[in-house]
């Protein structure tokens, strides 16, 4: 692609020498994309000070000979002045003249221009740059103002292309990032993000100043009344033009946040704390989320997630008792049926990971007011089977499977329609297993291309129990059914290949939901209630793997991990590990609100390579990217079978681990369904090298333990997921003995 030529603009007028409008011409003098520009403004003052400063070449008291002959007319004045200035200057334009505005409502403006200049004319570009500043004036222009900030440009139908043209490129000159918007919906977004918070911040300041207490508010006025009414400092005259101009929009907003401060009014008054909690937690998301955003942005910096490096170095052992965060599976669980149950849950234990969140995100969405999590504790004021409302919009879930695939099962029981997306990893991941028999249940779910994410899931149909045989051993597809089953007309089975981790079933139990589990056949049937509870969230084992594995292979280690859930259904990685050789220790067996838990005492151990036994497959799914490094520091062949489901996880975990091993100079094979690993032995080392993560959790923790056999640094990169299933895993692995440093690069 050929570069374009650089910008210039022979002769700019600007008219009002405000701000924005200096703050451009400012811009493009400074980058020498400009060759005369003249002034008007009604204050001789500024016009004066804008030719001393060199903003200008030149200025006239009347409008005709500025705008005489310029390439370009940029109008900044207060919206309602802008018919005046169009009528001044009609029998002045030029054939070529382009004009713009920076107006903050651009229906109006597009009215003005019809009526002044005729409906033809189609060399008025309006434009409306999101940018701002406290101070005001020419003094003030700044040629940066604009570098990274939003410019919203809004064509018309009959708008000319080279007019467009130009009025971008002198946007984009001064580095400013243009986008484009119908002028309707610029005067809806706009009402709703600038008009309405200024009305509001203008309005609570004049109560305040004529209540009769005015002097001991102003007085003891701190950081809250500072803050929301900052902007009531701004210009009247441009603000009364603005209310004026976008009159119906801003009614609009204005209706709907009247009628929530009524809702809110009413929870107060009587004395319903859990709406206004409600109220209260999800704006607290809802703005940690966008000054996150704020802040990616930085106005200086360009808006990239960020990428995350991880520097393995060689370490020596493993010591310490400790625990790992807790279980993804169970903690997903807790949110949707402590969501869906008569009642307020307790959780304990609560992964505070990106997946977990994901779900109680998109419970919020639906309605259900949670509290936290703070320090692994969450309260879930459920709704009831039948409580769930409308997401205002698709519900977005990162990276996370198993929310989408389970939320799936549970949206087909509802009566409205819901639309789910996640991240790049996500969108790859099948979803026809699920579509497939909720379609069986009569339910109406629309996949993308290949069965792929976003899903829609349309509501209000009837949806009837079915018998379903899982094609392939997946507690989520499983979970998924069960789920549908409990808005189902009947019975509902599902009849597993090989047993999968059965924490549904336990917890939906431990709701008191009736459910049947006979061998590898689980039934259920809808009409019950799910009742509050209380939820203690084991460890997770898939988390504690990695220190399984690395305690294992780092000589002289001796660790406890505490509190483990230890389901019979997620035991395959100490099985494997036993059988390889490990010296694992299960301690001190409890149970925990219907789980299994236990603390594990893993000692350095000379490990052997082994058949794996297809039986433990499911049993260790999440496990294989930790295992196969252990196979690699074992002695002897580790061969791996019946595992094909590893090649449709968050990456495709058989060729990523592969790749990563062979460029360790370890000799391993992927097969179609599974791996051969030819082990290093005792005494062998990997080398240090390169790994490509692809973004998935566990492939960057796994490469993390390797170092601790390998020669030299392993640099693995695009570790930024770790923070979906191990938040704070780079700390534990350091307390615990391993050399980890990050690098983050935004
Ligand atoms: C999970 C089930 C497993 C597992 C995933 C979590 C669950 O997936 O890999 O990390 O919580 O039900 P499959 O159901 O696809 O096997």
């Amino acid at each position: 692609m050929s570069a374009e030529a650089p910008f210039f603009i022979g002769r700019v007028a600007v008219i009002g020498l405000g701000l924005i409008g200096c703050s451009w011409i400012k811009g493009l003098r400074v980058r020498g994309c400009v060759g005369e520009i003249a002034g008007f403004d009604r204050n001789l003052d500024s016009m004066q000070e804008a030719l001393r400063l060199g903003l200008i070449d030149d200025f006239s008291a009347e409008l005709g000979p500025v705008v005489a002959g310029a390439d370009l007319i940029i109008i900044s004045v207060p919206i309602l002045a802008i018919r005046g200035v169009l009528e001044d200057m009609a029998p002045h334009l030029a054939a070529h003249t382009v004009i713009t505005d920076v107006g903050s409502v651009k229906g109006s403006v597009a009215r003005d221009v019809a009526d002044v200049l005729g409906a033809d004319f189609n060399r008025f570009v309006l434009g409306h740059p999101i940018a701002g500043s406290e101070r005001s004036g020419v003094a003030a222009a700044d040629e940066n103002l604009y570098v990274r900030h939003k410019v919203i440009i809004t064509p018309q139908a009959n708008t000319d292309k080279s007019a467009l043209r130009l009025v971008r490129r002198a946007w984009r000159a001064v580095e400013a990032d243009v986008e484009t918007m119908s002028v309707e919906h610029h005067d809806e977004v706009l009402a709703a993000t600038s008009h309405l918070p200024h009305l509001l911040a203008y309005s609570l300041v004049d109560t305040l100043a004529n209540s009769h207490e005015n002097k001991e508010i102003f007085n003891y006025a701190a950081g809250g009344f500072r803050d929301f009414t900052r902007i009531a400092a701004s210009s009247p005259v441009m603000w009364r033009d603005i209310f004026s101009a976008n009159k119906q929009q801003i009614l609009k907003t204005l209706d709907l946040f009247s009628h929530d401060l009524s809702f809110l009014r009413a929870a107060i008054e009587q004395d319903d704390t859990t709406t206004v909690m409600g109220v209260l937690t999800r704006a607290k998301v809802a703005r940690d989320h966008f000054s996150k955003i704020l802040a990616r942005r930085a106005y200086v910096e360009p808006m990239k997630t960020a990428s995350v490096t991880y520097i393995a170095s060689p370490a020596g052992s493993l010591k310490g008792s400790f625990r790992v965060p807790g279980d993804k599976s169970i903690s997903h669980r807790s949110i949707m049926l402590g969501s869906l149950a008569n009642g307020t849950t307790e959780v304990t234990g609560f992964l505070e990971g990106e997946d977990s969140l994901a779900t109680l995100q998109a419970f919020r969405d639906m309605g259900v007011v949670i509290e936290g999590p703070h320090r692994g504790r969450v309260t879930i004021h459920g709704v009831g089977l039948h409580g769930l409302q409308p997401p205002p919009g698709p519900l977005y879930l990162g990276n996370s499977g198993t929310s989408m695939r389970l939320l799936s099962g549970l949206m087909a029981g509802q009566t409205f329609d819901v639309e789910m997306s996640g991240d790049e990893s996500l969108s790859k991941r099948p979803m026809g297993r699920v579509a497939d028999p909720l379609k069986l249940m009569g339910a109406v779910v629309e996949t993308s291309d290949g069965g792929r994410p976003p899903i829609k899931v349309h509501g209000a149909g009837k949806l009837k129990g079915i018998h379903y045989d899982l094609p392939m051993a997946s507690a989520q597809v499983k979970s998924c059914v069960l789920l549908a089953g409990l808005y189902a007309e009947g019975e509902t089975t599902v009849t597993e290949p090989a047993p999968t981790r059965d924490h549904t079933e336990r917890m939906l139990k431990g709701f008191g939901y009736d459910v049947q589990v006979d061998g590898n056949k689980v039934t259920l049937c809808s009409g019950g209630q799910l009742t509050a509870t209380a939820i203690d969230v084991p460890a997770d084992i898939s988390s504690a793997a990695f220190f399984m594995v690395a305690a294992s292979i780092a000589e002289g280690s001796d660790i406890t991990l505490e509190h483990v859930g230890i389901n019979p259904t997620r035991i395959g990685v100490i099985n494997i590990l036993k059988a390889m050789g490990g010296n694992l220790e299960v301690l001190n067996e409890r149970e925990v609100g219907g789980e299994p838990v236990a603390d594990i005492r893993i000692r350095s151990a000379k490990l052997k390579g082994i058949k794996i036994p297809e039986d433990q497959v499911p049993l260790a799914i999440d496990e294989f990217p930790a295992l196969f490094i252990a196979a690699a520091c074992a002695e002897g062949e580790t061969v791996l079978t019946g595992a094909e489901e590893l090649r449709v996880k968050e990456s495709d975990r058989i060729q990523v681990m592969i790749d990563g091993l062979t460029a360790l100079g370890v000799q391993a094979e992927g097969t179609h369904d599974g791996a051969i690993i030819q082990g290093l032995g005792h005494d062998g080392l990997l080398s240090g090298g390169e790994i490509q993560s692809h973004g998935d959790h566990r492939i960057a923790m796994s490469f993390s333990v390797a170092s601790l056999r390998a020669s030299a640094a392993i640099t693995i990169l695009d570790c930024a997921n770790v923070a979906t299933s191990f938040p704070g895993f780079v700390d534990l692995a350091n307390n615990a003995g391993l050399e980890l440093d990050v690098l983050t690069v935004k």
